[in-house]
């Protein structure tokens, strides 16, 4: 897939895999638009909206909200005119129902998900990632104290902002996210290997390494 191709394309992979980390990349170098729908989420419940309010005892557990709002809330995202310079869908799906519902979304939108590269990482790695990271509400970057440290303690490089840890970056809720990754979102790798579009990475290799092999599949797409 060339450089200036419009991208449409789904990251999966269980909590702390890299999702985050290589969508910063993949935008960078693709230009196409980042949906998370866990940014999504989180956004909603600090502005306090009727979403908001529905998905902040799942999110804080580390449980999967409901299907139809996810659903509704991606719909109405992807209806928007700017995901023509293609898409990252970050987090979504995450359920059968849910992979269904995009599969019926992006044919009515006339931009059918081209690759879905799924992030494979062991969980006491992730684990460690998960509890060392920081993040900055006011800009959103998102930092590591064992692998990419701010460069003045608890500070954002970007914007200067206090860094924070995640509400659901507790060993307890880590357990129930990747439970819910095992139980609910592993079927998802099955679905689309079936429809020849899937392509795994090691998400256990540096940041580098492991963006230079999605841009392979990328390009074999
Ligand atoms: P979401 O925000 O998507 O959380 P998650 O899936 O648990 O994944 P994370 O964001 O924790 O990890 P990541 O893979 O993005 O890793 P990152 O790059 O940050 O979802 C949150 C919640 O929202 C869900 O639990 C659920 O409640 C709800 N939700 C969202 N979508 C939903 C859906 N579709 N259906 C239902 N509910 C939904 O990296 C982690 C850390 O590791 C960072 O500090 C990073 O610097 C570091 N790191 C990254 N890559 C490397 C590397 N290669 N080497 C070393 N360190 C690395
Ligand atoms: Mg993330």
């Amino acid at each position: 897939m060339k450089q200036n191709a419009k991208l449409n394309i789904v990251l999966m992979g269980p909590p702390g895999a890299g999702k985050g980390t290589q969508s910063e990349l993949l935008v960078k170098e693709y230009g196409i638009l980042h949906i998370s729908t866990g940014d999504m989420f989180r956004e909603a419940i600090a502005e306090k909206t009727p979403v908001g309010l529905k998905a902040a005892s799942y999110t804080n557990a580390g449980l999967l909200v409901p299907d139809d709002v996810v659903i509704a809330l991606v719909k109405e995202r992807l209806s928007k005119p700017d995901c023509a310079q293609g898409y990252l869908l970050d987090g979504f799906p995450r359920t059968i129902p849910q992979a269904e519902a995009l599969r019926e979304l992006t044919k009515e939108i006339g931009r059918p998900v081209q690759a879905v590269i799924c992030l494979k990482a062991e969980p006491s790695i992730l684990i460690e990632r998960i509890v060392s990271r920081r993040v900055c509400p006011t800009c959103g970057a998102s930092y590591n104290l064992l692998s990419k440290k701010p460069k003045v303690e608890g500070i954002c490089d970007n914007c200067g902002g206090k860094l924070v840890q995640r509400k659901d970056d507790t060993r307890e809720s880590f357990a129930t996210r990747l439970d819910a990754y095992q139980k609910s979102t592993a079927p998802l790798i099955d679905f689309y290997k079936k429809q020849g579009i899937l392509g795994e990475v090691d998400g256990l290799q540096d940041i580098d390494a492991v963006f230079g092999d999605i841009r392979k599949i990328l390009e074999r797409s």
